[in-house]
């Protein structure tokens, strides 16, 4: 807390799933239906503070400079939550701007809810601990809690736990410094979000079932392609991970189609790098980017690559980077 104004700045920095999380066991509570296993970017990232206000009757968002009265109904959701847990009825005005274009589909919610949640519990001068913050974030947005943690971060499920979700990290950053290269290929917004294009897949997708059924094992083999740093491995089930989520999405009923022509030739670019000995490996979200994963000496090969495919619009590379944190 700072003096009487109730406030504090929070850094976090977007994540991308290698094991993709993709569906919900309880909407209302916003419970993954699967576990997720990613990597946390540090060269892209949201800076919230939030100021809370006995003058204000209600909360305040301001996206990048901008009042955001749609975007705020969520945020307020989740400072709902924390009020709550923390015992005050304070409202607050939240600032918060990214470093790193919005349609670059970088999930810049993750970082959002992240920052938010630290910088507002920090205003308030919670001590709660990370791991309950993390699954307060994951109420918020799925994605979220993994960007708490930096390096590599794993979101299980623990139905028997304190909390039904733990997230922790698996490796710090610096014990195996990956590189991801993002390739945007589109700059409009997405068609449909995530929360939706989850809820149309759970209802209408035949796959549905078996999606949920696979996942246990991916992160098993990811989690041990993590700790013993075996990058073929972990190429193998996050590739996996992400082609059977897109299957997924087009098995629904209508199929949800994330992709572009460019997103296509992206990743055959990426196989053919891979054939030629390159150590890289892609990833794709619910929109149509293309991040590369890759070991640091690769970067300046998988950009020129990447760089030279007809559609791509630029490029943004990063390494891996720590948890939302209180600046200053
Ligand atoms: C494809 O975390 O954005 O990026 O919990 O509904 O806010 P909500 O969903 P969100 O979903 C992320 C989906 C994904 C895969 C992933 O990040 O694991």
């Amino acid at each position: 807390m700072s003096g009487l104004s109730c406030s504090a700045t929070a850094i976090a920095h977007p994540n991308i799933a290698l094991v993709k999380y993709w569906g919900k066991a309880d909407i209302a509570e916003n419970l993954p239906a699967v576990g997720s296993l990613s990597i946390t970017l540090g060269g892209l990232a949201t800076t919230t503070t939030v100021a809370f206000d006995p003058e204000l009757r209600e909360d305040v968002l301001l996206l990048d400079g901008r009042e955001d009265t749609a975007a705020v109904r969520r945020v307020s959701g989740c400072l709902e939550r924390l009020r709550r847990r923390l015992g005050t009825s304070l409202h607050a005005r939240v600032e918060s701007a990214n470093d790193f274009p919005t349609a670059a589909g970088l999930a810049s919610s993750a970082s959002g809810f992240a920052a938010l949640v630290v910088a507002a519990h920090a205003a308030l001068g919670g001590n709660l601990p990370r791991e309950e913050l993390a699954d307060l974030a994951r109420r918020c947005s799925g994605s979220a809690a993994r960007s708490l943690f930096g390096g590599f971060v794993e979101l299980a499920l623990t139905p028997e736990g304190p909390h039904p979700t733990t997230t922790r990290q698996i490796l710090p950053p610096e014990a195996w410094p990956l590189e991801v290269v993002v390739a945007v290929t589109a700059t409009g917004p997405k068609e449909t979000g995530s929360t939706e294009g989850m809820l149309l897949t759970e209802r209408t997708s035949p796959c549905y079932r078996s999606w949920v059924r696979q996942s246990p094992a991916d992160l098993a083999a990811a989690r041990e392609a993590v700790a013993s740093r075996d990058f073929e491995a972990l190429a193998e089930v996050s590739e996996a991970s992400c082609l059977a989520m897109h299957g997924l999405m087009l098995s629904a009923r209508p199929g949800l189609i994330y992709w572009n022509g460019t997103t296509v030739e992206c990743l055959h670019r990426i196989r053919q790098l891979r054939r030629e000995g390159i150590p890289v490996f892609f990833t794709v979200d619910a929109g149509p980017q293309v991040k590369a994963i890759c070991l640091p000496e690769a970067t300046a090969r998988v950009e020129e690559a990447l760089g030279t495919v007809p559609g791509v619009v630029r490029l943004l590379s990063s390494g891996l980077g720590e948890g939302a944190r209180v600046a200053g």
